[in-house]
């Protein structure tokens, strides 16, 4: 594919998701995810790790309805309208994660989309996309509900095997997925677990 062409292709799902008042592409990866393994459910509550700017956040208000609750987390703020249902914290991850929020039982669904500006160098970057996605299963190992979801970016790099290994047994229902709208240069790929086990 030319660069002319790559570049129009991108462009697409910027502009639809400006038409459709989201603030990023990034929701149509969700809404793949969504629509192959409905992952989230009326009435759900759902946290959003790595929520800024905020489309997927938009999108699980949509998903969850009046009755559910999202609450999103991000070392970035966002200017977006917040939907009725949405609260969101600036925080950084790794500083947060004793928090009371974490507490038993609290979510039926974490999402993580959770990524660092990339360096390019691929090994210092799978490495930071790793840390944010075991930060990301530590939470969701704590806050999660019996039958809970969860939804995790990761770089594929040298330890995606060990984490998805581990991820795997937590859940009686493991996938691993890469939308069609992700870039396909992009390393990124989702790592999807149902029905949490343990
Ligand atoms: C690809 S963006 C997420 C896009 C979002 N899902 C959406 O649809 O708008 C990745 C986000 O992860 C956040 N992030 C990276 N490291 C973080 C950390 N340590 N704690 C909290 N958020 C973090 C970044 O600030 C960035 O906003």
């Amino acid at each position: 594919m030319t660069k002319k062409k790559k570049k129009r292709w991108a462009d697409h799902w910027t502009v639809k998701a400006k038409k459709e008042n989201y603030p990023a592409r990034s929701v149509y990866k969700l809404q793949e995810i969504q629509k192959k393994y409905n992952v989230i459910k009326r009435g759900d509550r759902v946290l959003d790790l790595g929520f800024a700017p905020g489309s997927w956040l938009i999108y699980a208000s949509h998903m969850t309805g009046e009755a559910g609750r999202v609450v999103g987390i991000d070392i970035n703020d966002t200017d977006i309208i917040l939907p009725d249902n949405a609260k969101v914290i600036k925080a950084d991850i790794f500083e947060y994660q004793d928090n009371e929020l974490f507490g038993a039982n609290r979510f039926d669904v974490v999402l993580s989309d959770m990524a660092t500006d990339a360096t390019g160098n691929r090994f210092v970057d799978s490495a930071r996309s790793l840390n944010l996605a075991y930060a990301a299963f530590s939470i969701a190992k704590k806050a999660l509900t019996d039958k809970g979801s969860f939804v995790c970016k990761i770089f594929f790099g040298e330890d995606f095997k060990a984490f998805t290994d581990e991820v795997k047994g937590y859940f009686k229902e493991f996938k691993i997925f890469k939308p069609q709208t992700c870039r396909k240069a992009s390393k990124e790929i989702y790592v999807i677990g149902k029905d949490k086990s343990v």
